[in-house]
């Protein structure tokens, strides 16, 4: 690995970037290992606005950080009202760009107006901090909206992934506790309207603590409005101007003052078990390190057209389209559909038309765009781009080098950034004007962030060994808890390595300290980016009433990383295989969601076990990798079922 190609940084990009060479960077990163607390107070005083200066750094027991306590702050003043005393308060803040082609800019000033209305509405509608909303709404700018209209009065909100189906929102609104949901009544995604409304309303026949649904009319379909619960958000919109002393307060809405560690949103992220955990985040800490490392990271400058195609559901969109930029005073881009539709150019379209200058997205779009050919991003202009990032899943040195020469014209810097929803923001990616890049390789840790790799005792593995990667020291956007599950927090993130934040993540350091992250060591597949638990996929299936027995692994896959592939073992019966594993397909797709379709499901007679009756995952990981079980088998209650599945895979 380490004799792959490296790219120093262009000489041209560096002479201009926040942090121009690779000393600065290691003295940067020095200054914060000396004194952590220090290195992150001086910054959280620079970057943020503060109602109240914090007193104290943090407060570490672990697994439990506070971090700037005794400061009073607030997510949307940082990202909108202190805006507006500058010369950003004209700036776009979003340039949405629908599927069907709308457009509307939002400037900053337009976007407080909007935030300060909405968060009117709620308190209309009776809601005040430490109530949770559940926001699920397609790519428009009312989804951004709704956020900083709940962070503006301290309500909790938690973002529901609009792929998602009535099943998942339905067990995320119960987890939650969440008493509003703020939806539209569809999207556009791919020419067809995704109903959302719809799976709302399903949702909500087991949800009695739900008293307010607010619908915004995105698509126009004739939906259901229940009387009493559902209300139309641009009615709620038109009745504050009913009363003048509603229409001033609707005008300026106050932020509130809310402690650093105020919650500011749960956002709920596959596990190893099949029950998906809420992961919290909070306030002063979490903007703290989107902000800086839009700097650091982005090299954001005044006049960049920022992108990133992620979807707000995920945290990537939470913070990187969201609160990351907002607080640096960013122009995003903001776009509702698929990067295929209504033709494979449509992101070199909006990148040319917007002249983008910075452009992030996950090895999964650029694979599936380089099985296109040249000729779609060559029909554009992408003179404009300055920088291009990847997230979400390590990047093959084939598709870092297209994205490369193909989209950068071996100009522009490409930062590849490993993080997680529990780390809040980018951990380790190159700084552009600073790091070497090798294709493949996150690069290194960012200043503040003590990353390693270890092996089960928590001792640092040598170079070039493959170990577990673990954070060492506390940082200010780590998550603070699993909403209601205090055990599994602990658990799951801070016993399995002595004094570490496991990350679940496998990966090797080469000699020169660079990180390869090379995937999930535990059962959590990465598909196309998205995360999705075997056992969330597993449960789904057990509910079928054919299933006898169900297991799930991921198997490799040429564009989105790796593929949902399951096997089942049936009930009595007389089922037709082709017809019942469409169906089971299907399935998955209505119990989670359209984006966790199995792959494949392989019906077979039985499943390999231990001989005290556990499933052996482990030779299924290998039939569908490498086509051979090699390890270990002696365990195996009985190695025909391997032998005969592994027979099957050839046939194929
Ligand atoms: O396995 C790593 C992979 O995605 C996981 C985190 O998924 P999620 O919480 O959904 O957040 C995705 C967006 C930050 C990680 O544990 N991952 C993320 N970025 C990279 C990556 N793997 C390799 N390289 C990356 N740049």
């Amino acid at each position: 690995m380490s004799q792959s190609q490296t790219y120093a940084p262009n000489p041209e990009f560096a002479a201009r970037a926040q942090v121009k060479s690779i000393e600065e960077y290691r003295a940067l990163y020095e200054r914060a290992k000396t004194d952590p607390e220090r290195f992150w107070a001086d910054l959280a005083l620079k970057e943020l606005t503060w109602f109240r200066p914090f007193g104290q750094t943090l407060e570490w027991q672990a697994p439990f950080a506070k971090w700037f306590s005794g400061g009073k702050i607030n997510a949307s003043y940082n990202c909108l009202d202190r805006h507006l005393t500058t010369a950003r308060k004209q700036k776009p803040a979003f340039i949405f760009e629908g599927e069907p082609g709308d457009q509307r800019v939002i400037t900053y000033q337009e976007l407080h107006h909007l935030v300060s209305r909405f968060a009117t509405v709620l308190k209309q509608l009776g809601y005040q901090s430490a109530d949770r909303a559940i926001i699920y709404m397609p790519m428009i700018p009312e989804l951004p909206v709704a956020m900083l209209a709940c962070a503006r009065l301290g309500i909790t909100h938690s973002v529901v992934f609009g792929g998602f189906s009535a099943e998942a929102l339905k067990a995320r609104i119960l987890d939650l506790n969440a008493t509003v949901v703020i939806t539209a009544d569809g999207g556009w995604r791919r020419g067809r309207e995704v109903r959302l409304k719809d799976a709302v309303d399903e949702a909500l026949e087991d949800c009695p603590d739900v008293r307010h649904v607010v619908v915004y009319r995105r698509t126009g379909s004739a939906i259901p409005m229940k009387e009493g619960r559902d209300h139309w958000w641009h009615e709620l919109d038109a009745q504050l101007s009913n009363d003048p002393f509603i229409h001033h307060e609707a005008e300026n809405c106050p932020a509130e003052e809310l402690d650093s560690e105020h919650p500011l949103y749960v956002l709920y992220t596959s596990g190893t078990t099949g029950k998906p955990k809420g992961i919290l985040h909070t306030t002063a800490g979490y903007l703290l390190q989107t902000a800086i490392t839009m700097k650091w990271i982005f090299d954001l400058r005044e006049d960049d057209v920022y992108w990133c195609t992620a979807d707000i559901g995920w945290v990537t969109g939470h913070s990187y389209i969201v609160y990351g930029p907002l607080t640096a005073g960013a122009t995003c881009i903001l776009y509702e559909g698929a990067p295929d539709y209504p033709a494979f150019d449509r992101f070199w379209q909006i990148v040319e038309k917007y002249r983008v200058s910075i452009f992030y997205t996950s090895p999964t779009a650029i694979r599936a765009l380089i099985k296109q050919g040249e000729r779609w991003p060559e029909a554009h202009d992408l003179s404009s781009l300055r920088l291009l990032g990847s997230v979400g899943e390590p990047i093959n040195p084939a598709a870092w080098e297209w994205y490369n020469r193909v989209i950068g014209k071996e100009r522009c810097p490409i930062v590849d950034t490993w993080w997680q929803t529990e780390t809040g923001a980018i951990m380790i990616s190159a700084m552009p004007g600073a790091i070497p890049t090798k294709p493949g390789s996150a690069t290194l840790p960012l200043p503040g962030i003590v990353a390693d790799i270890v092996d089960h005792n928590g001792a640092p593995v040598p170079a070039n060994r493959e170990g577990y990667l673990v954070i060492r020291q506390p940082w200010p956007s780590m998550i603070r808890n699993i909403w209601g599950d205090p055990k599994r927090f602990q658990e799951q993130y801070w016993s399995r390595v002595p004094s570490a934040y496991f990350t679940g993540d496998a990966a090797r350091r080469d000699e020169d300290g660079y990180f390869w992250v090379l995937g999930r060591v535990d059962d959590v597949m990465n598909v196309s980016g998205h995360r999705l638990s075997t056992m969330e996929v597993e449960s789904a299936l057990v509910h079928h009433p054919a299933v006898a027995e169900a297991a799930v692994v991921g198997k490799p896959h040429e564009i989105t990383g790796q593929a949902v592939c399951c096997f089942v073992t049936l009930k009595q019966g007389d089922w037709n295989h082709q017809v019942l594993g469409n169906e089971l397909r299907q399935w998955v797709a209505h119990e989670i969601g359209p984006f966790a379709r199995p792959d494949e499901i392989r019906i077979t007679d039985a499943l390999p076990k231990t001989r005290s009756g556990k499933i052996m995952r482990r030779l299924l990981r290998e039939i569908v990798t490498t086509h051979a079980v090699t390890g270990d088998v002696t365990t195996l209650e009985d190695l025909t079922v391997v032998t005969k599945l592994a027979s099957q895979q050839d046939e194929e």
